[in-house]
C-alpha cells in the first residue's frame, strides 16, 4: 500500500469518531504479550501452590560486602534453578531515607539495559552516613533513624520498616524473576520433546504441580514452554527478539496500605482499582507502554501516551512510595488481599531491577523524596498559565489574525494561538506552507504586539526527502534510529508519509537539534530564520507514533545508540524529544528564556521540561470527568503542568458541554481548547448567548486567578508538591477522602473546586474533610465541614462552578479584565481574607518577571499575608517572605541571593493592593486604618461569623483602596 493511501484511510477513520470506539485490536492485552503472559502465569502458579511456593532466589551470604562508609551493600544472588547464573544485588540508603535496590545479571551472555535511571534522575543521590548494619544468620539489617531495611537471605526478600512496622516488601510473594540471557537451543525433534502427559502435569492443578516440583523445578517455576522466547507475533508483525527472553518480574507489597495512586497515564480513578485478586475491576494489569491510542476508553488500564512508574501507597497512618526506573514495557497487577493492604506485581519486558523505596511518611515527604530523585517541575513562563487557543488547524496567517481580532472584539482574554501540523509544507516541520503562511514572522509579531505568543507543532517524524534540511542533516550525521539490522535508517509512516526518527539517545543529535531552532542564520547548518523567539513548541506523536508500526509505534527490535533495542527504552523515548526541544527553545536567546514545550509522551523526569496534555479525548461527559482524574494522577507523579483538551478533541460538543468543559479547563494547570480537523469551529466567541457570556466570565476568572496559579507553580517548582492537590494529599488522615477524585485544592491557596461533569446538573455535593468554614467564592455563603467529614449540597446551575475558599486562607487576585496576561503586569491586587473558625488566615503571593531566569538570582517578590484576630482587633498584614526565609536552602540560590530592592521588585514598586475583602468577621468594625495612617474607606455587610457555628452568607468587610503597596510591609487594623 502507498503511504498516502494508508494515511488517507487513517484520516478517514479519525474523521468519523462516532462510528468507532477504541481499536482495542491495535494494542496488546497481557495475554498477547509473551513476557506479560509468562509473568502472570508465574503468579498464577504461585497462587495455586500456596505455601509450597518458594522463590528460587537467595543471597549468596559469603559474597556480602558493605563499603567502609557503610553506605552501599552488595551481594551475589543465586537462583536455585540455574546455579551457574549469577546476579548481583546492590542496596543503598540515601541521606533522605530513600532506599535504592538494584539487581542485575552478572557476567551474563549479554548486558541488560541499565540506563533508565540515568535519564530520569537529576544527579547521583547523596548516600546516608548514618547507618548501622547488623548481620544475622537469616538476614542483614540496616538501621537509620526510625527506619530499617531488612534483606532476608533465603529466599531473597527486601523489606522496609518504619517504627517497627513493615511498609514495603519486595519479593514477599516470591514472584521475583529475572529471566537470564540464554542461547537459543537447537530445535528439538518430536521424540525428544516433552510428552503431552508431562506438559499437562505442569499446566494443571496443584497436585500435578507438586509432582512436577520433583521432576522439573524449572518448569514448576517458569512454566514448561519457551513461550514466545525467541520470536513474537502480533497481528501482522513479527518481533525478532534477538536477545531472547529477558523479562523482569517483581512483587511489591504494602502490608499496611489499602489505597494506591499513581503509575500514570491511565484513564481511571485516582485511587487505582484492582486488576487481580477477588472480583477485580479490570481484568488486565495496568500497562505502561507509551502509545497513541485512537479514541481511548474513559475507564481502562490500557496504556496511553506517557508512563511514569511511580506509585503511592497510602493509609491513614502513613504514605510510602515506589519508583521503578525501568524504560521498557511494564504491566502492573494490583490487588488488595485485605481492605488494609495492597499487593502489586510488576512485569517488565527488559532492563534491570532498579527500585527506589520512598519511606514517606506523609504525601508531602514522598513528593520531596521523588523530587530529589527526578527533579521538580520547571517554573513555566507566566504567560503559559493563560488561555491557549488551538485547533487542527488554523489554516492561514490571516485566519490567525482574524481569530485574534474576534477575541479582542469580544473582550475575551487569550495568551497563545497554536498551529497544528497543517502549517508545515508536506508536514515538514519548521518549513512553512508558503501559500497559507507567507509571512510567519509578521504574523507572530502581530500576535506578540499585545504580549501574546504562538505555539507551533514540531513532531519527531522527519519526512525522508533530501529537500528537507532537518531530515538530510540528521541523515548526514547518522543520528537516525536504525532498523533491526542495525544498518541504515529505519523507515516508517506518519503524517509526513515515509519518515525517519531522530535517535535522541545519540549525543551527536543534541547540539545539532538545538541549533535548528535558532532564529538567526548560522554558517554551520540550517536554522529557523522564518521564526521568532515568540514562537514556542508543541511536541506531539513522540511515543513515537508510527502509523504502520506494531501497536502504532516502532518495532521493538529497532536499534538505538549503544546498540540498545527500542524495547529497552521505549517509555523514555518521548521524554528525550521534549527535553532536547525544551533546551533548544531555552537557548535561542542569550541569556536564556524560559521555554514552553508541550509534550504528549512523557516519563519520570519529564516534569523538568514542560507541560503535558491527556491527548485525544472524546467530547463526552465521561471523558470530561476522566480528564480531571488523569490530571490529578499525572500531578502526583510529577507532571503538574497538565490539562485535557477543552471541548474534547473528537466531536462537536453542544453549548452546555462546552461551557462545563471551560469550567474544568480554567481549573486545570494547563488551559487549552483544541479540536480535531473535522470538527466544527468552536472558539468561544462563536457561542450564542448566554453561553458566550458565561465562557467569557470563566476566562476572565482564570485571569483574575493567575497570581494564585503562579504562586502555586512556584511552590511546586521548589517542593514538588503538585499544583492540584487531591484530598489524600491535603488530608492524609481522612479515609473518607481517599477515593475523592472529582474535587481538589489549588496549591496551598485554600481554593477548593469541584467542576461539574454531568449533563443537566443544577446542584452537586461537595465533600468537606474538616471542621472548618468554607466560603463560596462568589456568594460568600459560609458552609461548615465536620471533624469526620461532611457532604454539603450546593447549587451548580450552568453558569456556576462550585468554588470555595477554605477558612484560614488569604487569596490574592487581579481583577481588571485584560486581553492578555502580560498586560496585567502592573495591575493592582485584591486580597480575599477568609477567616478561619479559630480566627486568622494566611496566604502567599509570588511574582517575578515571568520569562527569564533572573528569579534564580534573587529577582522576585515573595509576600506573606496574615490576619490575626485579637479580642478587639483584626490585623491584616503583609510581610516579606523572601527576606524572612532567606536563610533557607529550599530552592538553591534563589532565596540566598534575594534582596528586597532587586530590579524586578522595583518594576512593580508602585503596584497597589486595591481592595481587601474580609469574610467572616464577628461584627461591624468601629474603624479600619492602615497602621500609622488614617481611616480607610470601607463597607460592611452583616452576616455569618467564622467563629460561630452558623451557615449562610458570611459577613463581608470591603476595604477600598487602602493605598498599600504590594512590595512593602504594611498592616491594616480593623477595630471591632
Ligand atoms: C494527534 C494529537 O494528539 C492531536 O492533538 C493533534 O491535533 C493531531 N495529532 C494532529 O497533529
Amino acid at each position: 500500500m502507498q503511504p498516502w493511501t494508508l494515511i488517507g484511510v487513517l484520516t478517514l477513520l479519525i474523521a468519523v469518531p462516532d462510528a468507532l470506539a477504541v481499536k482495542s485490536n491495535d494494542f496488546k492485552t497481557c495475554s498477547q504479550a509473551g513476557f506479560c503472559r509468562r509473568g502472570r502465569a508465574l503468579s498464577a502458579r504461585a497462587l495455586e501452590a500456596k505455601s509450597a511456593w518458594k522463590s528460587p532466589y537467595s543471597v549468596d551470604v559469603p559474597s556480602i560486602s558493605i563499603t567502609p562508609d557503610k553506605a552501599v551493600f552488595t551481594a551475589g544472588v543465586k537462583s536455585s534453578l540455574y546455579p551457574d547464573i549469577k546476579f548481583g544485588l546492590e542496596l543503598r540508603v540515601h541521606d533522605d531515607g530513600v532506599v535504592r535496590v538494584r539487581m542485575d545479571e552478572v557476567n551474563g551472555l549479554r548486558k541488560r539495559y541499565n540506563e533508565a535511571a540515568s535519564w530520569a534522575l537529576i544527579s547521583e543521590p547523596q548516600i546516608s552516613q548514618d547507618i548501622t548494619w547488623t548481620a544475622g544468620k537469616k538476614d542483614i539489617r540496616a538501621k537509620y533513624g526510625n527506619n530499617e531495611v531488612v534483606v532476608a537471605f533465603q529466599p531473597l526478600k527486601v523489606s522496609l520498616f518504619r517504627g517497627g512496622k513493615e511498609q514495603i516488601v519486595l519479593n514477599g510473594q516470591g514472584l521475583l524473576h529475572m529471566e537470564h540471557f540464554r542461547t537459543k537451543a537447537p530445535a528439538v525433534t518430536k521424540t525428544e520433546a516433552a510428552t503431552p502427559e508431562e506438559e499437562e502435569g505442569v499446566m494443571e492443578g496443584s497436585e500435578d504441580a507438586q509432582v512436577v516440583v520433583e521432576v522439573n523445578p524449572r518448569a514448576w517455576f517458569e512454566g514448561d514452554k519457551e513461550d514466545d522466547w525467541w520470536e513474537e507475533r502480533f497481528s501482522t508483525w513479527t518481533d525478532t527478539k534477538p536477545k531472547g527472553p529477558e523479562s523482569l518480574s517483581i512483587d511489591i507489597s504494602f502490608p499496611s496500605h489499602g489505597t494506591i495512586y499513581g503509575i500514570p497515564q491511565h484513564a481511571t480513578r485516582l485511587a487505582l482499582p484492582t486488576t487481580s485478586g477477588e472480583s477485580p475491576t479490570f481484568t488486565d494489569p495496568y500497562r505502561l507502554y507509551n502509545a497513541d491510542v485512537f479514541e481511548y476508553l474513559a475507564s481502562s488500564p490500557m496504556s496511553l501516551y506517557g508512563s511514569i512508574p511511580v506509585l503511592h501507597a497510602h493509609s491513614a497512618d502513613s504514605t510510602v512510595g515506589i519508583f521503578h526506573a525501568v524504560g521498557s514495557e511494564t504491566w502492573i497487577d494490583v490487588s488488595h488481599p485485605s481492605a488494609k493492604s495492597t499487593q502489586t506485581h510488576w512485569i517488565s519486558e527488559s532492563g534491570i531491577l532498579d527500585v527506589f523505596l520512598m519511606p514517606g511518611p506523609t504525601p508531602a515527604d514522598i513528593f520531596a523524596q521523588y523530587s530529589r530523585l527526578t527533579g521538580t517541575p520547571a517554573l513555566p513562563p507566566h504567560w503559559s498559565l493563560g488561555y491557549h487557543q488551538c485547533r487542527w488547524n488554523y489554516i492561514s496567517s490571516d485566519d490567525v489574525r482574524t481569530v485574534q481580532k474576534r477575541f479582542d472584539e469580544e473582550d475575551m482574554p487569550v495568551d497563545v494561538f497554536w498551529l497544528d501540523i497543517e502549517y508545515a509544507e508536506e508536514h515538514k516541520y519548521f518549513m512553512w506552507d508558503q501559500k497559507s503562511f507567507p509571512d510567519p514572522v509578521d504574523m507572530t509579531n502581530d500576535v506578540a504586539a499585545v504580549g501574546r505568543k504562538m505555539v507551533v507543532i514540531i513532531d519527531p517524524h522527519l519526512k525522508r526527502t533530501s529537500s528537507y534540511p532537518a531530515y538530510q542533516e540528521a541523515s548526514d550525521r547518522k543520528v537516525l534510529v536504525k532498523p533491526p539490522s542495525g544498518e541504515g535508517e529505519y523507515e516508517g509512516w506518519c503524517w509526513s508519509g515515509s519518515s525517519s526518527w531522530i535517535d535522541f539517545f545519540n549525543p551527536d543529535s543534541w547540539d545539532w537539534w538545538k541549533s535548528l531552532f535558532k532564529t538567526t542564520e548560522s554558517k554551520s547548518g540550517w536554522t529557523w530564520t522564518s521564526s521568532t523567539t515568540d514562537i514556542h513548541i508543541w511536541n506531539d506523536m513522540n511515543e513515537p507514533s508510527v502509523f504502520n508500526g506494531p501497536e502504532i509505534s516502532m518495532p521493538r527490535d529497532n536499534v538505538h545508540y549503544g546498540g540498545w533495542e527500542h524495547r529497552d527504552i521505549h517509555n523514555i523515548n518521548g521524554m528525550l524529544f521534549s527535553n532536547l526541544t525544551s533546551q533548544a527553545v531555552q537557548h535561542r536567546t542569550d541569556p536564556p528564556t524560559r521555554p514552553f514545550v508541550l509534550t504528549r509522551s512523557f516519563y519520570a523526569g519529564s516534569q523538568r521540561f514542560g507541560a503535558m496534555w491527556t491527548g485525544d479525548n472524546l467530547g463526552t461527559w465521561e471523558h470530561m470527568a476522566a480528564g480531571i482524574q488523569m490530571v490529578l494522577a499525572n500531578g502526583i507523579a510529577g507532571m503538574s503542568f497538565a490539562g485535557s483538551d477543552v471541548g474534547g478533541f473528537f466531536g462537536n460538543p453542544e453549548p452546555e458541554m462546552l461551557v462545563r468543559w471551560y469550567q474544568v479547563g480554567i481549573f486545570n494547570p494547563f488551559l487549552r481548547a483544541h479540536a480535531h480537523i473535522d470538527t466544527k469551529r468552536r472558539e468561544p466567541f462563536l457561542l450564542e448567548q448566554p453561553y458566550k457570556g458565561i465562557v467569557k466570565d470563566l476566562l476572565r476568572l482564570r485571569y483574575t486567578m493567575l497570581p494564585v496559579w503562579y504562586t502555586a507553580f512556584r511552590e511546586t517548582s521548589v517542593t514538588g508538591v503538585p499544583v492540584l492537590r487531591p484530598h489524600y494529599v491535603m488530608f492524609p488522615k481522612d479515609p473518607k477522602g481517599f477515593d475523592v477524585d472529582d474535587q481538589y485544592f489549588i496549591g496551598a491557596s485554600g481554593l477548593l473546586v469541584k467542576p461539574i461533569t454531568t449533563k443537566g446538573a443544577t446542584e452537586t455535593t461537595v465533600y468537606l474533610a474538616e471542621d472548618e468554614v468554607y466560603y463560596d467564592y462568589f456568594s460568600h455563603h459560609a458552609y461548615r465541614g465536620a471533624a469526620k467529614g461532611k457532604e454539603i449540597t450546593v447549587q451548580a446551575e450552568l453558569h456556576e462552578v462550585p468554588l470555595f475558599v477554605r477558612g484560614g486562607s488569604i487569596v490574592p487576585t487581579r481583577e481588571r479584565p485584560r486581553r492578555s496576561s502580560p498586560l496585567m503586569k502592573r495591575d493592582p491586587f485584591t486580597l480575599r481574607v477568609a477567616l478561619s473558625k479559630a480566627g486568622g488566615a494566611r496566604g502567599e503571593l509570588y511574582l517575578d518577571d515571568g520569562e527569564s531566569y533572573a528569579h534564580q538570582a534573587g529577582q522576585f517578590v515573595w509576600r506573606g499575608f496574615s490576619a490575626e484576630v485579637g479580642k478587639k482587633t483584626v490585623r491584616v498584614a503583609s510581610r516579606d517572605l523572601g527576606a524572612e526565609r532567606k536563610g533557607e536552602a529550599v530552592d538553591g540560590v534563589a532565596l540566598a541571593s534575594y534582596n528586597p530592592k532587586n530590579a524586578f521588585a522595583e518594576t512593580v514598586g508602585e503596584v497597589r493592593v486595591e481592595k481587601v475583602v474580609v469574610l467572616g468577621l464577628g461584627g461591624k468594625p468601629s474603624s479600619v486604618t492602615v497602621e500609622g495612617g488614617g481611616e480607610l474607606v470601607w463597607e460592611y455587610t452583616a452576616g455569618v461569623a467564622a467563629s460561630g457555628k452558623g451557615e449562610g452568607v458570611a459577613s463581608v468587610l470591603t476595604i477600598k483602596d487602602p493605598k498599600v503597596l504590594v512590595v512593602k510591609d504594611w498592616a491594616i487594623v480593623i477595630q471591632l
